[in-house]
């Protein structure tokens, strides 16, 4: 039986050290409860600013260039100047780490906003004194009760379309995936099942959803969706290891009756469904998904050991 409250996809086991954090503060390390930004912040006050998830395996934060192609590209696509270079943000991430003595089991939380504004109003130019770069860093393994899996529930809330607000913006501001995540709630589930504009199964509220049927891995085209790290990683093993694939338009209806589901994100890799909208995701058995788990394993062992090489 899982604990009710160990059930959302970004459940981490309880680890006191995360009571008494250093937090990367514009270049400070700051104790946790000291850790704050202004109330005129841009990512306060309007959601204005992006962010990134890492994982810290063997001191290294896995896929980092991948990260670092979406961070930059979304700060460039609303033209805001992270300040930084690539080896400025992993040196600050370093260093939070090590200043919390961590090299592995570990999650940062990488936050740029536009920075403190001169007025409480909405035009980016009132953003003064920017960016704001916050790094929390904290002890994090998945929690073990994910692994009998969690319960999705189909939601009325839809990713946009990307001349909307792209869902590929990993933007401060989450509240559609918020809203969405509230009426999954609503409906007695730990996560939502989110829709296309036209009706296709999309994503997850947090995560990016992957279903099995008959052996073949489905996941949405992406045209609405978070162009997720892990996504693209698990597409690329199934590619190389003869899974079939296929990135496509696929209903409720062939959700409903796939072999296996499960969702993919950096903090838990791959987590396993039990069930959309109350109807159990096959007949628990996850073969697909626990070979899929085994090769993202090795990739990241291989991945991070060629990072470290490579910085050697
Ligand atoms: C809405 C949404 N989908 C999917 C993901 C997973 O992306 P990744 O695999 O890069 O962690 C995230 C993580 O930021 C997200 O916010």
């Amino acid at each position: 039986m899982i604990d009710p409250t160990d059930r959302t996809t970004h459940d981490a086991e309880h680890d006191p050290r995360n009571d008494a954090l250093l937090i990367h503060v514009n270049g400070a390390l700051v104790p946790k409860d000291e850790a704050v930004v202004s109330v005129y912040d841009s990512g306060f006050m309007l959601g204005d600013g992006m962010w990134e998830g890492m994982r810290l395996y063997d001191g290294e934060w896995a896929f980092f260039d991948a990260h670092m192609d979406r961070l930059f590209d979304s700060c460039k696509a609303v033209s805001l100047d992270i300040g930084k270079s690539r080896d400025q943000i992993r040196a600050l991430l370093d260093e939070t780490a090590a200043a919390n003595g961590m090299t592995g089991d570990a999650h940062c939380r990488l936050m740029v906003t536009r920075g403190r504004k001169a007025k409480p109003f909405q035009h980016p130019s009132l953003s003064r004194w920017g960016p704001t770069i916050v790094a929390i860093v904290e002890h994090s393994k998945p929690a073990a009760g994910l692994a009998g899996g969690i319960r999705l529930a189909s939601v009325p809330q839809v990713r946009g379309l990307p001349h909307s607000q792209d869902a590929k913006f990993n933007s401060h501001s989450k509240l559609n995936c918020v809203i969405a995540c509230l009426q999954a709630e609503a409906a007695g589930a730990d996560e939502a099942l989110m829709l296309d504009p036209h009706g296709f199964v999309n994503t997850t509220n947090a995560c990016n959803l992957f279903v099995v049927r008959r052996g073949e891995v489905w996941t949405s085209t992406g045209d609405y969706c978070m162009n997720g790290v892990t996504r693209a990683n698990v597409i690329a093993l199934c590619r190389e290891n003869g899974i079939p694939v296929f990135e496509k338009n696929f209903s409720l209806y062939e959700a409903y009756g796939a072999e296996e589901v499960f969702l993919t994100g950096t903090f838990g890799a791959q987590t396993r469904v039990a069930s959309i909208d109350g109807k159990p995701v096959g007949d628990g058995s996850m073969p697909v998904t626990e070979r899929l788990r085994t090769l993202y394993k090795g990739l990241v062992t291989r991945t991070v050991a060629a990072q470290k090489a490579a910085r050697a």
